[in-house]
């Protein structure tokens, strides 16, 4: 059900290399790579050492088997392989040492398995079957996938900030960027500009949901949302005015839990309104964005918003962002503004009408229509700094980028092959 988002964009990477010091350990996979299906000159020969050579010049296989044997520093080559490798790539580790201690370590840290040298060819064969069913299956049974998966909700402090201009671009740049299935809730019911800006018809797929919430699943997720790229499915309504919303918002919170499995983001356009009828709706969001602009009413409503954001999600990240920026216009300076709400500003975006009305004629996504501009590059840094989120397990941030060792906590894994390292200045 969830295929088509998961799996549809092959990620171009190969399936599987290995790095081994020894020809007798070549000689025991080389016959069982090509069972598998996979290309024997891929099995290499060299350790950790070579592996971070080769995976800094290309692309890193979906299953990398390295060889720790030969490392005259463990600690840092470990590192060095994170940094190259692509997140997600399952590591199979071989070597000399039979040490419980290192074994639990290394399975703590993430590496996938370790196998002791000699290999067996039972032993090899067992544990590569298990990391390809590992890699294949959907990421919810993944134990990284509750943090995988980010959700972001747009918040506007006022009508007229810009917050859908900011979520439908930056739905449009995790989906066509950084090509992550993607899903828009667009939760401004009867005026919602999700579909419209990306010249779509809504269709009766959040209609629906909001009148059958125990219809809603996997399948149901397929046919109500509407497709505008690859990537990216949307889900909106334009209610008619005279129909009030009759929901209880159950129907949000099931399409959450959906869109959690079937997506790797999700980025809900929220109407603030929405908090004070559904607070549960943003309970289980990682990150939000609050749009803002420097006036003093966005100013009392921001820190209202980020006061009742302590007591309603405290455990998602805020990123407070200013759009429509005009510094020599503002009502507030930057400055004042940030001292007012007693936060920063992580991102401010430039007012730019002529942008605003491109996309408009265009029917395309703002950052869509102007990337060159200095609000599409503002947008795009925004975009990568939600995204540092999901490098980050789902936690807060000072949006600095985090490598695949964080993600692995090899840190952990370092710490132990130091304790083991007599003397080794470990930190
Ligand atoms: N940085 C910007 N510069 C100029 N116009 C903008 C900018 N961001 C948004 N707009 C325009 O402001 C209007 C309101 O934006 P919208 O995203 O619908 O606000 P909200 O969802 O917060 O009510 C739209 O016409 C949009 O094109
Ligand atoms: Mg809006």
């Amino acid at each position: 059900m969830n295929a088509p988002w998961k799996t549809g964009a092959g990620n171009g990477r190969d399936q599987f290399a290995a790095y081994l010091c020894d020809e007798a350990s070549l000689d025991v996979i080389r016959p069982i790579v090509m069972e598998m299906g996979w290309q024997p000159e891929k099995c290499n020969k060299g350790g950790l050492r070579n592996a971070i050579q080769s995976l800094s010049i290309t692309a890193s296989p979906n299953i990398l088997m390295v060889d720790l044997s030969e490392s005259g520093d463990p600690l840092s080559d470990i590192n060095a392989l994170a940094e190259v490798c692509e997140p997600g790539t399952i590591v199979i580790s071989v070597g000399q040492v039979n040490d419980v201690r290192l074994y639990r370590d290394l399975i703590a840290s993430g590496i996938h398995d370790y196998l002791l040298k000699p290999l067996s060819p039972a032993q090899v064969r067992d544990s590569l079957a298990q990391a390809q069913m590992v890699y294949a299956s959907p990421k919810s049974s993944d134990p990284n996938a509750a943090s995988q998966h980010v959700s972001t909700a747009v918040i506007g402090t006022r009508g007229g900030v810009g917050a859908s201009t900011i979520a439908t671009s930056l739905a449009w740049l995790f989906s066509a960027d950084a090509k992550l299935p993607t899903a828009l809730l667009d939760l401004d019911i009867h005026f919602g500009t999700g579909a419209l800006c990306l010249d779509l018809e809504p269709g009766r797929g959040l209609t629906d949901a909001i009148e059958n919430p125990s219809r809603i699943d996997g399948l149901f997720i397929e046919r109500a949302m509407i497709r505008a790229n690859d990537n990216l499915a949307i889900l909106s309504a334009e209610a008619p005015i005279s129909s009030p919303l009759m929901t209880d918002g159950a129907a949000f919170m099931q399409l959450e839990e959906e869109f959690r499995e079937a997506f790797d983001t999700t980025v809900i356009d929220m109407p603030r309104n929405m908090l004070i009828n559904f607070p549960q709706l943003v309970a289980d969001v990682n990150v939000v964005v609050l749009v803002t602009e420097y006036t003093l009413a966005s100013a009392r409503d921001s820190i209202r918003i980020l006061s009742w954001l302590k007591a309603n999600a405290p455990h998602s990240r805020v990123i407070v962002v200013a759009n429509k920026v005009q510094s020599a216009i503002s009502e507030i300076s930057k400055s004042d503004f940030e001292a007012s709400i007693e936060a920063r500003i992580a991102l401010s975006i430039p007012y730019d009408a002529k942008a605003a009305a491109l996309a408009a004629k265009l029917g395309q996504t703002f950052v869509d229509a102007n990337r060159a501009s200095k609000a599409g590059i503002a947008l795009r840094e925004l975009s990568n700094l939600v995204l540092d989120t999901r490098d980050e397990g789902g936690e807060g941030s000072d949006g600095k980028k985090a490598s695949l060792l964080d993600k692995l906590d090899l840190k952990s894994f370092m710490s132990g092959m130091g304790a083991k390292k007599a003397g080794a200045d470990a930190q």
